[in-house]
């Protein structure tokens, strides 16, 4: 196959930043996506639905209004969010979503939640609204070694809050391993994945053989192969429980290029040529519609979208950076080399 024709996607977790960053970051996103849900973790953390619209509107000014995105909001679960918050962003007509990070998890998440197990009035009312809670699934215990964060996870915060409400809709975000496959599978409705571009195409190797490659760290931290191979399977399946959320998180060259380097991959100029190079990767380039275009509006209750997207088999280069501002630069994951498709809006 050379060419296919889809539904324009819709990108179901993406970073979009604040500043600069945004300027740079939300026009690509906007160029191939309907609609994204943007993750809520600036500095400071959006936490209030008044918050949430004010950076809706800064997301907004920041994109061409002729693409007709439309950004979709979330707020940042803290210790102090309350349950009067949540009702109000339930009743909102731009806010989507919730999300729960563990306290130190990953970047700017230091506002989080110390013990995911200790808010359930919150996770009540989320789960009485109907409101989904979007997880970052790793726990943080210094003990527990990073390449099974995912995993213990599961077993210590995602099964005991499935047990406890378990009308609440969950979306445990870019999942990385065979573990959240086979966890996701055993859930009755009302459980979702997101899967990245870069955990579908990489293992660790690409992050650590020959060198130490900055651009390929993210958390939660690519895997094994084996892991890899989980989640082409589990995203090419059809299943509609998974689908795409690139996680594409910028950060300029020299927060990436450092001694302690950010954690976060961009992805989001080149998304569905990534996805589609990942799926074609297995011959199975007739189920990417269902996995970036369909099951994500059918799991958030939204209609799908109307227009369409052309892909096709044209290797291109790929820019060596982006600017941003006047003075950094944004390095993307496959800088200076070659995707083998290509994505045209119709
Ligand atoms: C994200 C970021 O930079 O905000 N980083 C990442 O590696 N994915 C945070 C996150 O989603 O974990
Ligand atoms: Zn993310």
């Amino acid at each position: 196959m050379n060419e296919l024709i889809i539904r324009q996607p819709d990108d179901w977790h993406v970073h979009l930043r604040d500043g600069d960053m945004l300027a740079a970051a939300a026009p690509f996103t906007a160029r191939q996506c309907g609609r994204a849900i943007v993750m809520p973790n600036l500095v400071p953390p959006v936490v209030t639905v008044d918050e949430a619209h004010a950076y809706r509107q800064r997301i907004l000014a920041a994109v061409p209004a002729e693409t007709g995105f439309e950004p979709l909001m979330t707020l940042y679960l803290t210790e102090q969010t309350t349950v009067a918050e949540l009702a109000r962003a339930a009743e909102n007509p731009y806010i989507h979503a919730v999300k729960l990070y563990p306290a130190g998890a990953t970047t700017n998440s230091d506002r989080g939640v110390r013990d995911p197990l200790a808010i359930d009035p919150l996770l009540a009312e989320l789960a009485r609204t109907g409101l989904p809670l979007l997880v970052h699934g790793e726990v943080v215990d210094p003990q527990v070694d990073i390449f099974d964060r995912e995993a213990r996870f599961i077993e210590q915060v995602l099964v005991p809050i499935r047990q406890r409400f378990p009308e609440l809709r969950i979306v445990m975000e870019h999942i990385t391993t065979e573990d959240a496959v086979a966890f996701i599978r055993t859930q009755e409705d009302g459980v979702g994945a997101t899967i990245t571009a870069h955990h579908l195409l990489y293992n660790r190797n690409a992050m650590l053989v020959g060198g130490i490659r900055p651009h390929y760290y993210c958390l939660p931290v690519l895997k094994r192969e084996r892991h890899r191979q989980a989640l082409l399977t589990a995203a090419t399946s059809g299943d509609p429980r998974f689908f795409m959320g690139t996680d594409s998180a910028p950060h300029t060259q020299g927060a990436k290029e450092s001694s302690c380097g950010c954690a976060g991959a961009f992805t989001a100029y080149a998304a569905l040529e990534l996805y589609a190079e990942a799926f074609d990767q297995v011959g199975k380039l007739n189920m990417l519609e269902a996995f970036t275009s369909v099951n994500g509006p059918n799991f958030y209750g939204l209609p799908l979208n109307e227009s369409r997207v052309r892909l096709t088999r044209h290797p291109q280069s790929v820019p060596d950076y982006f600017e941003v501002g006047a003075a950094e630069r944004l390095i993307p994951l496959r800088a200076g080399e070659t995707l083998s498709w290509q994505a045209v809006r119709l």
